[in-house]
């Protein structure tokens, strides 16, 4: 069960944003609002521990709020604003870097690709990555964090650094009259048919922006034809589908293929699978092509027409931060306190 009601989850902008980020996250922040009290962050000060152009980065973090706001992300009902602007969380992830243990750090898959053999001349940074992480989240004291697969081991990380925070400061927490478990420790939502959507290309490897094959994936700008071109020319083998979720084992492609569809359909892969049983890729892909087409045209569309309007967009972030603000805020000051900063 989370631990309350509020929901926060965080974007990086850097390059552009793809089918997977859409599928894995953003689609799934939307219906959330209707339950929760929802926290969407453009996590700029996450993007440039690899090197960012600036004016590309401003770029990217208005891309991203237009995606939110294109998919049905209400900035004024919920709160919708770019990481650096509350300066709070850069405060707490330093708290949080003392918290932390470089071994958790090193142990980090994500932190371990990226850096790759070069490990000694990536930012440090990009080694503090997760600290950073845990603050956004525990900055609003979020319950529940929607994320696609591949955060799960940060989030697994988020709790360890709460709950070392929670006992390294017990005294100091009841001292000041606060709830022992200061920090809580919050849930993953990682769920459904979409939370790791694969390469077009390789259905061994992540859909990732990093990917150097523009091919390998469908960015929310692509036009209705690059998307069905795309789609038209995934990797995959040549047996049709199967009737059942089983027998896709050992065929990613073909797997990742019916997730897609399953996900941008709102159904389960099984009951795609009930309704394609036997069929070739010449009449699965074209049918994923109109899907995909159906869905993600009208939301690029608004996105084009919110680029448009830059500051209409800064608007909604300066808007989203200062809200934002006031709730962490809030944390920082009990957090001095704990912590044993005259303020
Ligand atoms: P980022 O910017 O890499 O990705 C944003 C979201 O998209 C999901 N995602 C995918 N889901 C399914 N299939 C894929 N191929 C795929 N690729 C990306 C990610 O899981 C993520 O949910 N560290 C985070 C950003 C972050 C954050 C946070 C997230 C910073 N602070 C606090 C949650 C809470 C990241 O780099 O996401």
């Amino acid at each position: 069960m989370p631990v309350n009601n509020r929901v926060f989850s965080g974007i990086q902008p850097s390059g552009d944003l793809h089918l997977g980020n859409y599928l894995g996250a953003i689609r799934r922040f939307v219906p959330l609002q209707q339950t929760h009290e929802c926290i969407y962050c453009v996590v700029d000060m996450h993007a440039i521990t690899v090197w960012q152009d600036p004016d590309e980065l401003r770029r990217a973090t208005r891309e991203v709020a237009a995606a939110f706001i294109a998919a049905g992300i209400d900035p004024k009902a919920h709160i919708v604003f770019n990481q650096s602007q509350v300066m709070q969380h850069a405060e707490l992830a330093w708290v949080f870097n003392c918290v932390a243990r470089i071994g958790w750090m090193n142990r980090m898959t994500q932190f371990k690709d990226k850096a790759g053999k070069n490990s000694e001349n990536v930012s440090l940074g990009l080694l503090a990555y997760p600290s950073l992480m845990a603050a956004d989240i525990l900055l609003y004291k979020a319950g529940s964090v929607p994320v696609g697969d591949d955060q799960k081991q940060h989030l697994e990380l988020t709790r360890d650094i709460a709950q070392k925070f929670n006992n390294d400061y017990a005294a100091s927490i009841a001292a000041n009259g606060l709830d022992p478990e200061y920090f809580p420790i919050t849930e993953p939502l990682i769920a459904g048919p979409a939370t790791r959507i694969m390469s077009l290309r390789d259905g061994t490897k992540k859909m990732s922006k990093s990917d150097p094959s523009d091919a390998s994936r469908i960015s929310l700008l692509d036009t209705a034809d690059a998307i069905a071109k795309k789609i038209r020319r995934a990797t995959t083998d040549p047996e049709p589908l199967p009737d059942n979720e089983a027998d896709l084992k050992g065929r990613p492609e073909a797997d990742n293929l019916v997730g897609i569809y399953a996900a941008l359909s709102d159904r389960s892969k099984a009951e795609v699978l009930t309704e394609y049983a036997g069929a070739g890729w010449g009449t699965f892909k074209p049918a994923l092509a109109d899907l995909a087409v159906a869905v993600l045209e009208p939301i690029s569309t608004r996105m084009r027409d919110l680029l448009d309007e830059p500051d209409t967009i800064d608007a909604h972030l300066r808007d989203g931060a200062e809200r934002a603000r006031t709730i962490a805020e809030k944390t920082m000051f009990e957090v001095r306190d704990i912590v044993g900063f005259i303020r």
